[in-house]
C-alpha cells in the first residue's frame, strides 16, 4: 500500500502565518507539521509516499524534506495542485503514483497519538472499497460526522455529513482514509459542494452507498491543526 499526504490549500484559517509559508510547514512543538503525517505512514509500514501541495511555498517542501531519506522514507514523490479545488480534487493527482495499488490518504494537518498499523493491515486484507477512521470529539460541527442507524450489533454507518450545524453524533471522520483504486474514478465524478470544493465526504458516501465502506474508532487522541485553537492544542498534545 502507498501513502498520499495532502498538504495544499490556502491555510486561510491561519492567516497571517500562512501568507509567508504553507500551513503544513508551521511548527507543531519541535518539528514542522508535515513530519507528523509522514511519521504516521511510516509507523504503519508505508514508506512509498506522495506529497500533494500547491501555492507559492511548494518549493519549501523540497528544501525541508529533500528525498525523504533523513526521515526514513524509502521513496518520496511530489505533485503540484493548481488552484484550490478541495481534498478530493487534490487526490486526483495521485492516480499515476498509486498505479492501481490501494492507498492510505492522510490530511497533512491531522495528527494522531496512536499507530494506524492495525487499521492499515485490516484494509490490506479488505477485498475492495474504503475504510474511514472515527473519533469522538466535543466539536463535531467542524468535521465530517457520522449518522448511525440501529443499535448494538446492528449499529451501522448510515450517512456522513460534512460540517453539520446539528450533528447527528459526536463521531468525527478523521483525516486518514484508505481507498482502493476506484477512488480516482469516484473523484472524477464529483460535483463541487456549496463551498466550491470536491469533498472527501462525498467520496466516502459513494463507498458507503456501494456497501463497501468499513470503519474503526481509533485509540488515543487525534487533532487537526488548521485553526489557531487546534494548532495550539496539537502543540500541547
Ligand atoms: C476535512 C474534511 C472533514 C474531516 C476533516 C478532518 O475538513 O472535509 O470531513 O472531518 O478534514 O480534519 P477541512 O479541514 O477541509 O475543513
Amino acid at each position: 500500500m502507498k501513502g498520499v499526504i495532502l498538504a495544499g490549500g490556502l491555510g486561510s484559517r491561519l492567516r497571517p502565518l500562512t501568507l509567508v509559508t504553507n500551513k503544513h510547514l508551521l511548527p507543531v512543538y519541535d518539528r514542522p507539521m508535515i513530519y507528523y503525517p509522514i511519521q504516521c505512514l511510516l509507523n504503519a509500514g508505508i514508506s512509498d509516499i506522495l506529497i500533494v501541495t500547491g501555492g507559492e511555498h511548494a518549493g519549501d517542501f523540497l528544501k525541508l524534506l529533500k528525498n525523504g531519506k533523513d526521515l526514513g522514507v524509502r521513496h518520496l514523490a511530489y505533485a503540484y495542485q493548481e488552484g484550490e479545488g478541495g481534498i478530493a480534487d487534490a487526490l486526483k493527482l495521485a492516480e499515476d503514483f498509486a498505479d492501481g495499488e490501494k492507498i492510505c490518504v492522510v490530511l497533512g494537518d491531522n495528527i494522531v497519538e496512536g499507530n494506524i498499523r492495525r487499521a492499515a493491515g485490516d484494509f490490506f486484507t479488505q477485498r475492495s472499497g474504503a475504510k474511514i477512521l472515527l473519533k469522538e470529539v466535543p466539536d463535531p460541527q467542524r468535521f465530517g460526522v457520522v449518522r448511525f442507524e440501529g443499535e448494538g450489533e446492528h449499529k451501522r454507518v448510515a450517512e456522513i455529513i460534512e460540517k453539520p450545524s446539528s450533528p447527528p453524533s459526536n463521531c468525527a471522520v478523521i483525516g486518514i482514509y484508505f481507498y482502493d483504486a476506484d477512488v480516482f474514478k469516484v473523484c472524477q465524478s464529483l460535483k463541487p459542494s456549496g463551498r466550491g470544493e470536491l469533498e472527501i465526504t462525498d467520496v466516502n458516501n459513494y463507498y458507503l452507498q456501494r456497501g463497501d465502506l468499513t470503519h474503526e474508532i481509533i485509540d488515543g487522541w487525534w487533532t487537526d491543526a488548521g485553526t489557531f485553537e487546534s494548532l495550539y492544542r496539537a502543540t500541547d498534545l
